[in-house]
C-alpha cells in the first residue's frame, strides 16, 4: 500500500483518533450478535496502546435519524469493547462533540479509551461539515483510518476530519486492518498469482456490473451464480420461468457474455421452486428445462462439480455474493459446497469480499479456512469495482 500506517509515528505521548467500523449487527434487545468488526480493529487499538497512546476511538452505528434515535447508541459496543480490552478503561462519551468529550479526554491517561457516541447522531458527519470536523480533530495529535468498511464513504470522519488533522500538522495514517484489507483485495486484483477465478453472486446484475467489467480483463475464469445468473441465461434465449430476471439488464449481460467469451461460466443446472419460501417444493433441473411456474433458488449439482472443476489448481480466488438463497437451508447447498471447496483449496489465496459471502462462509463455519474475510460489504465491492475509496485516498502518501 502507498499510504502511511501506524508503523510511521511514534504515537507514546500522544492522543489518537482512530475512526473503526464498528457498525455491527444486533437483536432486538440490542445485544451485538456479531462483533468480528470490533475484534478485527484490535490489532490496532493494542498496538498504539502498548506503546502508550490514550485513543479516542469513533465509530457510526446503523444509519440513525438523529441524536434521539438512541436504538443506535454505541453503549452495547462499549461493553463488548471492555470485555475485549480488560486491561484499559474504555470511557463512553454521551455525544459526539461538546463538553462532556472534552473533559473526558482531557483527563485521559495513557492506555485508556474514550469511545464517542455514535458519529452520525452529529449532523456534521453526514455533510462533512469543515466545523464539526474540526472540532473532532481538536481532540486529538494523529488520525487513524482502520475503518475499511466505511472507506468508500466520504463521511465527516473519514474525509474532513484526516484532512482538518493534515491541516494542524498531525500525521494521517491507516490502521492494520485497513492495511490487511488493501493488501489482500489489492493483490487479488492487481496482481493475482494464477490462474485467478472470480466467484459473483447475488441478486442482481445491476448491482454487479462495476465488478465485472473491472474484473472481466484480469480473471482467466468468472463464475456466476445467485439470482444474477438468471439474467444471463435469460440474456442466452432460456425461459427462467418465474425466476428474478432483470429485462432492463439483458443487454447489458449479452454485451457481457460476448466479450468474456469461454471465460464466464454460468450455471448448468439449478434447484427450481414453486415460491420464495423456505420449505417451498424444489426439484433440480437443467438450464434448458425451468417448469414456468418455477423459480431459480439455487445452483443445482452438476454446476457445483463443474464450478469445483475450475477452481481445482487456481491460485486465487475472490468471491463476492451468495450462489442461491442460502438464508433458507433447502437452498444453501450450492452456496455452501463452494465454500467447502474455497476452504480445501491446498495452494491458494481465497479472499471473500464481504457482505453476504461472508456472512455464508461464517455461517458454513470456515471463516478460518480461506485466507481473508473482508469486514468490508460496499467499500469491498467498490474495490473490486476499481474505485478509489475516498477513506483510503485521503491518507498521507508513504
Ligand atoms: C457497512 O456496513 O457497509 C458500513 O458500515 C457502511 O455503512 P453505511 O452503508 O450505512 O454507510
Amino acid at each position: 500500500m502507498n499510504k502511511k500506517t501506524i508503523r510511521d509515528f511514534d504515537p507514546a505521548g500522544k492522543r489518537v483518533l482512530v475512526r473503526v467500523d464498528f457498525n455491527v449487527p444486533q437483536d432486538d434487545n440490542l445485544t451485538i450478535t456479531d462483533d468480528v468488526r470490533i475484534r478485527a480493529a484490535l490489532p490496532t487499538l493494542e498496538y498504539l496502546l502498548e506503546r502508550g497512546a490514550s485513543l479516542i476511538v469513533m465509530s457510526h452505528l446503523g444509519r440513525p435519524k438523529g441524536e434521539g434515535d438512541r436504538r443506535y447508541s454505541m453503549a452495547p459496543v462499549a461493553g463488548r469493547l471492555q470485555t475485549l480490552l480488560p486491561w484499559h478503561r474504555v470511557h463512553l462519551a454521551n455525544q459526539v462533540i461538546g463538553p462532556q468529550v472534552q473533559a473526558l479526554v482531557e483527563h485521559l491517561l495513557p492506555g485508556d479509551i474514550v469511545l464517542l457516541e455514535n458519529l452520525r447522531f452529529a449532523e456534521g458527519e453526514k455533510k462533512g461539515d469543515p466545523a464539526f470536523a474540526a472540532a473532532i480533530a481538536a481532540l486529538g495529535d494523529a488520525y487513524v483510518n482502520d475503518a475499511f468498511g466505511t472507506s468508500h464513504r466520504a463521511d465527516g470522519s473519514m474525509y474532513a476530519v484526516p484532512q482538518a488533522m493534515r491541516a494542524k500538522g498531525g500525521p494521517v495514517v491507516a490502521g492494520f486492518l485497513v492495511e490487511k484489507e488493501i493488501a489482500y483485495l489489492g493483490q487479488a486484483v492487481t496482481n493475482p498469482r494464477r490462474p485467478f477465478v472470480a466467484i459473483l453472486g447475488g441478486a442482481k446484475v445491476s448491482d454487479k456490473i462495476g465488478v465485472i467489467t473491472n474484473l472481466l480483463d484480469r480473471v482467466d475464469a468468472l463464475l456466476i451464480g445467485g439470482g444474477m445468473a438468471n439474467t444471463f441465461l435469460a440474456a442466452q434465449g432460456k425461459a427462467m420461468g418465474k425466476s428474478l430476471v432483470e429485462t432492463a439488464a439483458l443487454d447489458t449481460a449479452r454485451e457481457l457474455l460476448a466479450r468474456a467469451g469461454d471465460r464466464l461460466h454460468l450455471p448448468v443446472d439449478v434447484v427450481a421452486a414453486t415460491a420464495f419460501a423456505a420449505d417451498a417444493e424444489a426439484e433440480i433441473v437443467s438450464v434448458d428445462a425451468v417448469p414456468p411456474e418455477s423459480m431459480v433458488l439455487d445452483i443445482g449439482p452438476a454446476t457445483v462439480a463443474a464450478f469445483q472443476k475450475v477452481l481445482e489448481g487456481s491460485h486465487t480466488v475472490v468471491w463476492n455474493g451468495p450462489l442461491g438463497v442460502f438464508e433458507f437451508p433447502r437452498f444453501a447447498a450450492g452456496t455452501f459446497a463452494i465454500a467447502h471447496t474455497l476452504a480445501g483449496l491446498s495452494d491458494a489465496i481465497t479472499v471473500i469480499g464481504g457482505g453476504d459471502s461472508a456472512a455464508a462462509i461464517n455461517q458454513a463455519g470456515l471463516a478460518d479456512k480461506v485466507t481473508h474475510v473482508s469486514t468490508g460489504g460496499g467499500a469491498s465491492l467498490e474495490f473490486l469495482e476499481g474505485k478509489e475509496l475516498p477513506g483510503i485516498a485521503v491518507l498521507d502518501d508513504a
